[in-house]
């Protein structure tokens, strides 16, 4: 069985890593604070002082970093994985980047003999727990094949997308409908609320109307009970919108909806919601509206 390493325990990444311990693998553990290393070892995991360390017990690393910069950081700077893992080995990144940083990498390491997956995942601490996982996966078929049992044991449907950076792409691809449809549920639903309506009946009957959605049966019932959690943190919708553009502009590519979508989801951070639920993103569109002032007409 591969020996695997596994750096960033976050919403993510503990978890994930919890569903490797259950599956049975041998797992080195590394993460800028100390807590989530200590809870994990409590579960059996063996702890590193530095990514290079991670990369000296493993054949197979995983990472699940908040932005590019970490993870190129963590991978190529002083210190980091690069310096320790041996060639054969093979770096898996989970983490939400983008396809040039994506094929930077595999770059980089291949050189030293080293495969590399950018594999980035849609389903939240939610599906990261259940072992549920959508995995998009860019990369060469040899290294994908090798690691299959590790993803299966985080993941329920892994897909080959293409070569190194099509699973960013892919991810990217599914992070502006994500960005749009949670802020196009949030104008709905301040509407309803405008209007008087009763916002638990706008739910069932949305629920079974055209204007249905994955993502508005998850974040209106947020908005209805007011309460927004720390899942799918608004600093890292934020973050995904800002690589989109970055992206694009390669592309030259105008993005009207993105752009607009990433300055509600700024000012969000702005008030202060960075680490919490992207849904709150209703309370910027609130503070713009003003104070309800006007009787409703249902
Ligand atoms: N949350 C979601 O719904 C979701 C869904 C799909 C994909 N993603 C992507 O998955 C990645 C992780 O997301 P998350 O929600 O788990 O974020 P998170 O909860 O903020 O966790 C990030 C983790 O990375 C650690 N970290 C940061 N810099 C580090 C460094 N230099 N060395 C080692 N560890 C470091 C942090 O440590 P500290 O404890 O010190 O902060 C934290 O434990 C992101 O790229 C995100 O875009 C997230």
């Amino acid at each position: 069985m591969e020996r695997i390493g596994f750096i960033g325990l976050g919403q993510m990444g503990k978890p994930m890593a919890r569903n490797l311990l259950n599956a049975g693998y041998s797992l080195t553990v590394y993460n800028r604070s100390k807590q989530p290393m200590e809870e994990l070892a409590s579960y059996g995991a063996k702890t590193a002082g530095s990514p290079r360390e991670v990369g000296s017990n493993s054949d197979v690393v995983i990472l699940s970093l908040p932005y590019p910069e970490t993870v190129k950081q963590v991978v190529l700077g002083v210190g980091g994985v690069a310096e320790g893992i041996r060639a054969g080995g093979v770096v898996i990144d989970t983490s939400t980047t983008d396809p040039l940083t994506a094929r930077e990498l595999h770059e980089e390491l291949r050189r030293r003999g080293v495969g590399f997956l950018d594999a980035p995942v849609s389903g939240g601490p939610e599906g990261a727990e259940a072992a549920a996982l959508t995995f998009m996966v860019g990369g060469e078929e040899r290294d994908l094949e090798r690691c299959m049992p590790i993803l299966r044991a985080m993941g329920k449907h892994i897909f080959h997308v293409g070569g190194p950076g099509a699973g960013q792409g892919v991810k990217l691809v599914n992070q502006i409908l994500v960005a749009l449809h949670t802020l196009a549920a949030a104008e709905a639903m301040l509407f309803a609320s405008r209007l008087g309506l009763d916002l638990g009946m706008v739910l069932e009957v949305i629920q079974r109307s055209a204007g249905d959605s994955f993502i508005f049966r998850r974040v209106a019932p947020q908005f209805i009970a007011r309460k927004f959690g720390r899942g799918w943190q608004t600093y890292l919708i934020h973050k995904d919108l800002g690589l989109v553009l970055k992206t694009a502009e390669k592309l030259k590519l105008p993005m009207l909806l993105s752009s607009l979508a990433r300055e509600k989801y700024g000012a969000a951070m702005a008030q202060g919601l960075e680490k919490i639920d992207s849904a709150a993103v209703i309370k910027v569109l609130e503070q713009l509206a003003g104070p309800n002032t006007r009787p409703g007409h249902s």
